[in-house]
């Protein structure tokens, strides 16, 4: 089965055509990374105008590399939501009108489903039940997963992303945009110990993640130690390094520390990391040592599949496609369309080989 995969959500125009459902024959990506840079993030009319320019020739370079031709799709997977409407509807538009006019079967798909679906290249199959974790910048989520296609949200975010804390962590110390790669490369010089964050905690016990307290543990700590932002581009200091690395540590923690806790508590056979907090080097080697204390899998996509891309798009609708679902013409963005499609039963649980209690 080949699907054309095409993603448009957020700041990347991406197609991508993928086989079986895990074999990517090309997956092209026009990152918008250089025109948002200069406004400290994304701005959701210009993203829209560069998903409108672009989606054509990044369709079509996707078709010139799988060397495959329009007739040889068996169908169209393009994603819904969430994301910013202007940036979707480019996607989603284009999408219907090529399955009408090449009369080729469509579906839509949930963005934070095909981050899931990421782990699905390079990786084995997945056994279910699964826990897994999606840190982007704009979703931190940890879902129960017992069996494909069937998501509970387990953990989420109270305020802020992951990724997004990052980016604005950054933006304050004058790292540039998008802020988790360089705050990596600086924290690998810095020392993590050096300030100390209390880990964020809900007041009401639940295990969900906060981080807009710690990015403001980070400005207060800026203003009173008299921490100078970059502001041209400089050499950092070792302050702000040691700043980095005792930030990044923090949020590495708070996360996994939840993953472990609600795997003890789920009893998943697979750990998953994805989505493009996943590139960090930090929190895929405490994944690692995780699963290592709980004898579980974790699996993570390589860095080109963590951030945006259109592979996990097509991998997600193929397994749509392959179960026979089919979107209309009427198919439409859903700007705040959630993954959480069951409330797990502790019949269902049983079933699944849990032994989790509601
Ligand atoms: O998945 P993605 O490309 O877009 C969303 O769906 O949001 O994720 C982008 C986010 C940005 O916030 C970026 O700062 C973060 O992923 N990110 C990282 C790293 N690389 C990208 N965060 C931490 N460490 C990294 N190495
Ligand atoms: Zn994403």
């Amino acid at each position: 089965m080949l699907v054309l995969g095409i993603e448009t959500s957020c700041d990347e125009t991406a197609a991508a055509i993928v086989r079986e459902g895990r074999e990517i024959l090309s997956s092209v990506i026009a990152s918008q990374i250089e025109t948002h840079k200069r406004f400290g993030g994304v701005v959701p009319e210009i993203a829209s105008r560069e998903h409108l320019d672009k989606i054509v020739s990044i369709v079509s370079e996707a078709f010139t590399q799988a060397n495959v031709s329009q007739d040889e799709l068996d169908g169209i997977a393009v994603t819904i939501g969430p994301g910013l409407v202007g940036s979707l509807l480019v996607g989603v538009s284009y999408a219907k009108a090529m399955a009408f006019a090449l009369d080729k079967p469509l579906v839509g798909v949930n963005h934070i489903e095909g981050h899931v679906y990421s782990v699905a290249f390079e990786n084995p199959p997945i056994e279910h039940p699964a826990l897994a974790l999606i840190v982007s910048g704009g979703h931190t989520n940890l879902f129960f997963v017992p069996e494909a296609g069937k998501y509970k949200v387990v953990a989420r975010t109270r305020d802020d992303a992951a990724g997004e804390a990052f980016d604005k962590v950054a933006k304050l110390l004058g790292l540039g945009y998008p802020g988790g790669p360089v705050i990596e490369r600086l924290a690998r010089q810095g020392n993590p110990l050096a300030v100390k964050f209390s880990l964020p905690r809900m007041g009401d016990g639940r295990p969900d993640f906060s981080f807009s307290g710690l990015k403001t543990a980070v400005t207060k700590y800026v203003r009173e130690s008299g921490l100078q932002p970059l502001t041209n581009g400089e050499e950092p200091s070792q302050a702000i390094k040691d700043l980095a690395a005792s930030f990044q540590s923090i949020v590495v923690r708070s996360l996994v520390g939840t993953m472990e806790r609600l795997a003890e508590e789920y009893a998943p056979k697979t750990l998953i990391v994805a989505g493009g907090v996943a590139c960090n080097g930090a929190l895929r080697d405490a994944s690692r040592a995780a699963a290592t204390r709980l004898g579980l899998p974790v699996y993570f996509p390589s860095p080109q599949l963590s951030t945006d891309n259109a592979a996990m798009i097509a991998a997600a609708g193929t397994v749509k496609l392959l179960a026979g679902e089919r979107a209309g013409l009427d198919l439409n963005a859903d700007v705040t369309l959630r993954l959480q499609n069951i409330e797990v039963e502790d019949a269902e649980l049983r079933r699944a080989g849990v032994r989790y209690k509601l």
